[in-house]
């Protein structure tokens, strides 16, 4: 059974999602250890009240290569096979990609390769566009730029703000990211190029 690290940096919303359909059964992992790299992460504590292994890694002040030490020594102490990006504000570095190859996930705001970054749903809801949606895709050593497992579109509604925008999309987020795992784990795939293919 895959043994998943979750990485995140604030409320985790993400994060509960998964949890709660792993212990429903419906995606066949096992959540190892969940790491914010602030500790007054929400999600920390969300986790800690799921029973969940849970660990405070602050990363403020370090440069990102010996963060990044610490980080892959932690989730290779929990002997974790699967990083997940749930919300974590960091960009990773080349040595902690190279470390979980082609087992490092993450979920954006935005319908990649649209509107990558910081704040997706409000650059994207400025700029008027009709529909959005949200991205799940593998890690690479670019800003959310890896082969894409899963997208969702949400259409944009004359009486949208960006906040109503940002909640339906989290929505979608909640669903495509625990569908992406149960599928990545549950059916052969490949990676052809940027494709992810479901064989
Ligand atoms: C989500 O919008 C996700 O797409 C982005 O960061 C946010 C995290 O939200 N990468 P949560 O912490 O999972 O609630």
């Amino acid at each position: 059974m895959s043994r998943l690290g979750v990485l995140l940096s604030g409320r985790g919303s993400n994060f509960q999602a998964i949890a709660a359909r792993v212990s429903a059964g419906e995606i066949p992992a096992e959540i190892a250890v969940v790491i914010a790299n602030r500790p007054d992460a929400p999600g920390l504590d969300a986790a800690r009240s799921l029973g969940l292994k849970a660990v405070s890694l602050p990363s403020k002040g370090l440069d990102r290569e010996s963060y990044d030490r610490q980080l892959i020594a932690t989730l290779k102490e929990h002997n974790v096979d699967w990083v997940i990006l749930a919300g974590y504000m960091r960009i990773l570095s080349a040595e902690f990609i190279r470390a979980f190859p082609q087992r490092i996930l993450n979920i954006h705001p935005s319908l990649l390769p649209s509107f990558p970054g910081l704040d997706a749903q409000h650059q994207a809801f400025d700029y008027g566009v009709k529909i959005s949606g949200c991205t799940v895709h593998f890690v690479d050593e670019h800003l959310d730029h890896g082969p894409i497992v899963m997208q969702a579109q949400v259409p944009v509604d004359p009486s949208d703000t960006a906040e109503t925008l940002s909640a339906k999309i989290l929505t979608q987020e909640h669903r495509i990211y625990s569908e992406s795992l149960r599928r990545l784990f549950t059916e052969p795939w490949q990676i052809d190029g940027r494709r992810v293919v479901f064989i």
